[in-house]
């Protein structure tokens, strides 16, 4: 069996070491002392000003909307993940979907200027698989309609845009940790600033809005993270760079066999140091998507149509037209990418490919 993605899992003795710690100071939770030292080291391998670790990812954006005290309509794209769009109607705001640039499938600059209207707040986008938005034509049209820009970076850990992390950008970048992602913390994420009073107002949100015992500061959240998460990160740390290099060189081992197979891949913009978070491919129907992907799993050989359906499509929210994502959407498939898949296991998933386009 080929699973689409299979969690890092560093050497048991590594872990149990923090786990040992933990028991001598029986400090579980609440901003204890693994979770600080896991800030202040993601700050310095990212190169970030200030950053905290949050329960995950979904909760650092909704952190994010309430910290700029959001309302009315965010533009974002209907090319993510589920938790993007969902976490703006979680806050009471309204998701106006801005259709994808087809090329980098982030949300194209053209189409988000004419969405801007008198209720719009924010535009909340999404480095899909770790693939930088256009970040100075977001920023550009932020600057001019005076609305603020929160990045959705949850698969943006390693990958750096002129010379900066992708978390770097925006009024505040969201991260997740999950243990699906090239660096985890089990579950986690995090919210990133270079704000220092969003900083404070993020702090209090994170902690129900805590001013100390019995003072609060507004209301808040639970969303903190435990000793045991912030421990997993400290020893995955240790080994992001073998997990970076590990994800390019089967990327690469990929492209070997299918980028002259008339497939589409997205392209990364210049000045990108990119972190290879997934190996999406654009089949050239949706018929000739599910024929690979029914293929491969007969081969117990799983893929993932991600990111399917088009956020746009979603019940719960009026969506207006994306063509161009709803499109790609449905011929898009992630192919089988982690730390230990090995060259064998890619050159089996590449001669069904070839073999089933051959034929159909
Ligand atoms: C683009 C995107 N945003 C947000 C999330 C939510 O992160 P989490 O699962 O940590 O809540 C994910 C997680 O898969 C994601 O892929």
């Amino acid at each position: 069996m080929i699973p689409v993605t299979k969690p890092f899992l560093p050497p048991q003795n590594d872990y149990i070491k923090y786990v040992n710690q933990i028991w001598q100071r029986n400090w579980l939770t609440n901003n204890g002392p693994l979770v600080n030292e896991l800030e202040l080291k993601l700050k310095d391998f990212l190169n970030l000003e200030h950053l905290l670790f949050t329960a995950n990812g979904t909760i650092a954006i909704q952190m994010a909307i309430k910290a700029l005290n959001l309302s009315g309509e965010i533009i974002t794209t209907p090319f993510s993940y589920v938790a993007t769009t969902s976490s703006i109607v979680w806050e009471n705001c309204t998701p106006v979907f801005a259709d994808i640039d087809p090329k980098r499938l982030t949300i194209s600059p053209e189409k988000i200027e004419p969405l801007i209207t008198n209720k719009t707040t924010a535009i909340l986008a999404t480095h899909v698989y770790g693939i930088p938005c256009h970040i100075e034509e977001i920023e550009a049209i932020a600057q001019k309609h005076n609305v603020k820009v929160i990045y959705d970076a949850a698969h943006a850990f390693g990958t750096t845009y002129k010379g900066h992390s992708l978390l770097n950008y925006g009024d505040i970048s969201t991260l997740s940790t999950h243990a699906t992602k090239l660096f985890h913390t089990i579950e986690g994420g995090a919210v990133v600033t270079k704000n220092p009073d969003l900083l404070k107002k993020l702090a209090y949100l994170r902690n129900f809005g805590h001013d100390g015992p019995d003072k609060f500061n507004g209301v808040g959240i639970n969303g903190k993270n435990s000793e045991f998460h912030a421990a997993m990160g400290l020893v995955n740390l240790g080994y992001v760079g073998k997990i970076l290099e590990k994800r390019k060189s089967a990327s690469k081992y990929y492209d070997n066999w299918l980028l002259d197979k008339s497939l589409l891949r997205p392209e990364i913009p210049k000045h990108t140091n990119y972190n290879y978070a997934y190996y999406p491919i654009i089949f050239n129907s949706e018929e000739q998507t599910m024929v690979v992907f029914n293929e491969l799993q007969k081969y117990e050989i799983f893929t993932r149509r991600y990111f399917y359906p088009s956020l746009s499509g979603l019940g719960y929210v009026a969506g207006n037209e994306t063509p161009i994502c709803d499109d790609i959407a449905k011929r898009v498939l992630c192919l089988p990418l982690y730390y230990d898949l090995s060259d064998s296991e890619v050159d089996l998933i590449c001669r069904i490919i070839i073999r089933t386009l051959k034929y159909n």
